[in-house]
């Protein structure tokens, strides 16, 4: 294979933390349940899908995608076909666009790829990558800004949760074969976002959501925050993107600089670039060109000379400080723009003690943001919160925990609600589960101002400020 390459040293490279283009601050949703479906947030249309619901143990029922799969091979298709056709519409999308909300974060499993799928012990249903092309195109066309979240890995990347897709005790994702598969989606998602005319609104890819906080229990994840990296820029750098403050270009060979399948082949075998990232470039280019037909792309992909006319992706990760242990800080593996991304979440316990006036003195002396900073995970994001609580919360109440969630966040580059919405059924107890997690509900009955930059109270953290604070602890 030719070397396509020209004075590409990786060694170089230079740390940046700008973000260019983006819209900031950050006052997103998290577009949950739409394209990696939990149950908990549509119990009756679960159920009315063929779901169950497990009394305890989610392994112990339907109530993961890959459990659905495989207990209706024949259906899942269709079903979740109407699924993924309702549960977030362009009335949503106008919806948003009205309450001010500038980004979207976009929970995806491995599976929307679906060659990554291997369907002699995995299943999941096909066909969603077509209705998050259409979803992206929506937001585009509305000036709403996407993170595309890869949240559900390769054998999952921690037990027991349904948002993996397969809820399991059997943690697989942190295995050679496995990180290779995440490297393959990040090629294929980093080519479709500068080359799909759909994806124009996305701006930055998450690595992995939420991995297990202990990271004895993560081998090899630093590895692959490096790849990850690299293979967003060795796509990026083959189609002629700037990748600022990097100090990295090449030159395309002219037989190929129309056909970018053709380029990013002859590429994966630079040795520059470690193996695992040749293997996953290489693993993307027939995924690519499979896409390509089946979407409607094969000019673009393949006989269209490159248009380097859009920005260098943001690499994304969840920060250093989501682990302990000895943790990989993602920090230090960046070439060009990276953001580090935080969620926070009071009702699960282990934040603050279960009553409202702990819950506010714990925000509103939050150091988080601060404490990232100082190991150079900045910018940061809040990219999941919500209003639940471990206690039965007051409408007096749920004013002031909105008001002081934005106002902390609001020191760092924003915050992604969780969620867009939920259901509201009887099995809900009508709104009771909105109520704390759905944003538009919480716009709704008041506790998010109309202007999500606004704030009912802008003093609602006086009473509680500590200005003896000084410790880095959250
Ligand atoms: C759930 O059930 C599975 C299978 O019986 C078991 O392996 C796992 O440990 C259980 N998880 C919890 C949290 O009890
Ligand atoms: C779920 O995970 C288990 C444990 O890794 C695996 O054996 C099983 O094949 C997976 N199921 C599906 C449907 O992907
Ligand atoms: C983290 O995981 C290691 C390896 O499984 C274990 O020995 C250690 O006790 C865990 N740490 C905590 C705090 O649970
Ligand atoms: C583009 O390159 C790919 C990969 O090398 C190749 O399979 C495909 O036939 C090429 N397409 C055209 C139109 O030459
Ligand atoms: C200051 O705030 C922290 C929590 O943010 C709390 O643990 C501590 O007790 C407070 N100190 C005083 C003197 O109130
Ligand atoms: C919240 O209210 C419900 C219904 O009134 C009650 O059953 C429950 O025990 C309360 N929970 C707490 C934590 O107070």
């Amino acid at each position: 294979m030719k070397r396509i390459l020209a004075g590409l040293v990786l060694s170089s490279m230079l740390v940046a933390h700008a973000c260019a283009g983006q819209a900031t601050p950050i006052y997103g949703v998290n577009l949950g349940s739409w394209l990696v479906l939990e149950p908990w947030m549509l119990p009756q249309g679960w159920l009315d899908m063929g779901g169950q619901s497990c009394a305890q143990n989610c392994s112990t029922c339907i109530s993961t995608e890959s459990s659905f799969a495989k207990a209706y091979p024949d259906t899942v298709d269709t079903t979740f076909a109407k699924h993924w056709d309702t549960w977030f519409t362009q009335d949503d999308v106008n919806t948003l666009k009205a309450a001010g909300i500038n980004t979207v974060r976009v929970p995806l499993g491995y599976w929307i790829v679906e060659a990554l799928v291997d369907r002699s012990h995995e299943s999941y249903p096909r066909g969603g990558l077509n209705y998050l092309r259409r979803g992206l195109g929506w937001l585009k066309d509305a000036g709403i800004q996407a993170i595309l979240d890869h949240h559900a890995l390769p054998g999952v990347q921690t037990p027991g949760q349904m948002f993996t897709g397969n809820c399991t005790s059997e943690v697989q994702f942190y295995t050679p074969y496995n990180y290779h598969r995440a490297l393959v989606w990040t090629a294929v998602m980093t080519a479709l976002s500068h080359l799909d005319p759909d994806f124009g609104s996305v701006f930055a890819i998450e690595a992995i959501n939420e991995p297990i906080m202990n990271a004895t229990k993560t081998p090899n994840y630093g590895t692959f925050q490096k790849n990850f990296v690299q293979v967003i820029r060795a796509v990026e750098l083959i189609l002629g993107i700037f990748v600022p403050s990097s100090g990295l270009s090449l030159s395309v060979s002219p037989s190929v600089s129309t056909n970018f399948t053709a380029a990013l082949s002859a590429t994966s075998s630079a040795s520059i670039f470690p193996v695992e990232v040749q293997a996953a470039l290489l693993d993307a280019v027939p995924i690519l060109l499979e896409i390509g037909v089946e979407c409607g792309l094969q000019a673009i992909f393949e006989t269209s000379p490159f248009k380097p006319s859009r920005t260098s992706l943001v690499a994304n990760f969840m920060d250093v400080n989501w682990q302990y242990d000895n943790p990989s800080n993602p920090a230090d593996v960046a070439i060009g723009p990276q953001a580090y991304d935080n969620h926070l979440y009071y009702s699960f316990g282990g934040v603050a003690d279960a009553d409202p006036k702990s819950y506010m003195t714990s925000i509103c002396n939050l150091q988080r943001v601060q404490a990232d900073a100082k190991v150079g995970d900045s910018p940061l994001w809040f990219g999941e919160w919500g209003l639940p609580t471990q206690f039965n919360a007051t409408d007096e109440f749920l004013y002031k925990w909105a008001d002081a969630q934005k106002l902390t966040y609001s020191k760092s580059a924003g915050w992604i609600y969780w969620n867009f919405k939920t259901e509201i059924s009887t099995l809900t107890n009508g709104n009771a589960l909105a109520r704390q997690w759905s944003y538009l509900e919480g716009l709704k009955l008041g506790f998010f101002t109309q202007d999500p930059a606004a704030l009912h109270d802008p003093n609602v953290c006086a009473p509680y400020i500590n200005s003896t604070t000084h410790s880095t602890s959250s």
